[in-house]
């Protein structure tokens, strides 16, 4: 029985055949720093993915390269693979000890990938896999046709991209059904709303990373914090019930390693904007 105070009260979504709450977990905080190796205190990264589900989450977003390996461990560690969560995890990018991103989508590398994420999950088959992020140098088609194979082949029970313009979108969708796209999206960053438009008209899952643009939210944050007085939250709170708002298929993962802010986030679930509200954030933000 779960000692939570706060419940995940948002609407479902479904993907590949399960229905998950809207409103995630992005697993990416409860690595090292600059999400490199592991946390200090490992135990606390496995009890704050613990207390997410308890919460009811059951959206949980991670990828290969956090840590690199190591988010995907602490979410296995904590909670192995539970039929009622859905653990959607990426392949394409690779780490260096300088901590750079490096696309590399080469089919033998994810299907090199896919084999370690099963591992760590401990699990049979990714409920959602995402490539991570186009690689310049691999034919993005081929990039996907192993995503495909892989659905095919029963490891993956669907297939998501990440970091993708419109035009790879519809490249995408001409190989395999793209259940979910993860793009950076949020108040201030509203760079992917043609693409957020094709997911919403296909009613394909939008997952806006970074949805609090990493705790950034000052450039409306007059704003934010007005509505965010009228119902005693937070403006934080304030962007997440925002999103939510936003399209019917909008996913956000807010990333935290502190048990606090994890409950803070969710009770964004709870919070019921005003049409007006909506109005003047999405005015501000489009
Ligand atoms: N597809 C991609 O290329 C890509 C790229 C980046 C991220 N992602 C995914 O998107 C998820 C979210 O993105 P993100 O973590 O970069 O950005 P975010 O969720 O917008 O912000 C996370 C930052 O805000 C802080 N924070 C979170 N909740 C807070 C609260 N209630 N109060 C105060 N501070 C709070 C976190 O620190 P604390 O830990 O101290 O709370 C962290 O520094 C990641 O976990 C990952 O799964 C995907």
């Amino acid at each position: 029985m779960s000692s939570n105070s706060i419940t995940n009260e948002s609407d479902t979504f479904e993907i590949g055949g399960s229905t998950v709450r809207r409103l995630g977990f992005g697993a990416m905080r409860i690595t090292g720093e600059d999400i490199i190796g592991a946390p200090e205190d490992e135990e606390s990264a496995r009890e704050v993915v613990r207390q997410a589900v308890d919460c009811g989450v059951d959206l949980i977003d991670t990828a290969d390269s956090y840590g690199p390996a190591v988010s995907e461990r602490l979410i296995g560690e904590a909670i192995g693979d539970p039929d009622d969560v859905l653990i959607a995890t990426k392949a394409g990018l690779l780490r260096n000890s300088e901590g750079e991103w490096l696309a590399h989508g080469d089919p033998d590398y994810i299907r090199n990938q896919v084999l370690t994420s099963l591992d760590r999950l401990r699990t049979d088959t990714i409920d959602l896999y995402q490539f991570h992020r186009p690689d310049d140098d691999t034919p993005f088609e081929d990039s996907v046709a192993t995503f495909a194979e892989l659905k095919d082949e029963g490891l993956v029970d669907a297939v998501g991209v990440s970091n993708v313009s419109a035009e790879l979108l519809d490249r995408a969708r001409e190989q395999v059904e793209i259940e979910t796209v993860q793009n950076r999206y949020n108040l201030n960053d509203r760079g992917s709303r043609e693409v957020l438009e094709i997911c919403d008209e296909a009613g394909i899952g939008f997952i806006p990373w970074a949805p609090i643009d990493g705790d950034d939210l000052a450039e409306h944050g007059d704003l934010l914090d007005g509505i965010a007085e009228t119902h005693d939250a937070t403006r934080r709170q304030v962007a997440l019930a925002w999103l939510l708002e936003r399209s019917a298929v909008m996913l956000p993962i807010p990333g935290t390693s502190d048990p606090a802010h994890l409950e803070s986030n969710l009770a964004a679930s709870q919070l019921s904007l005003g049409d007006d509200e909506v109005r003047r954030l999405t005015a501000a933000a489009d």
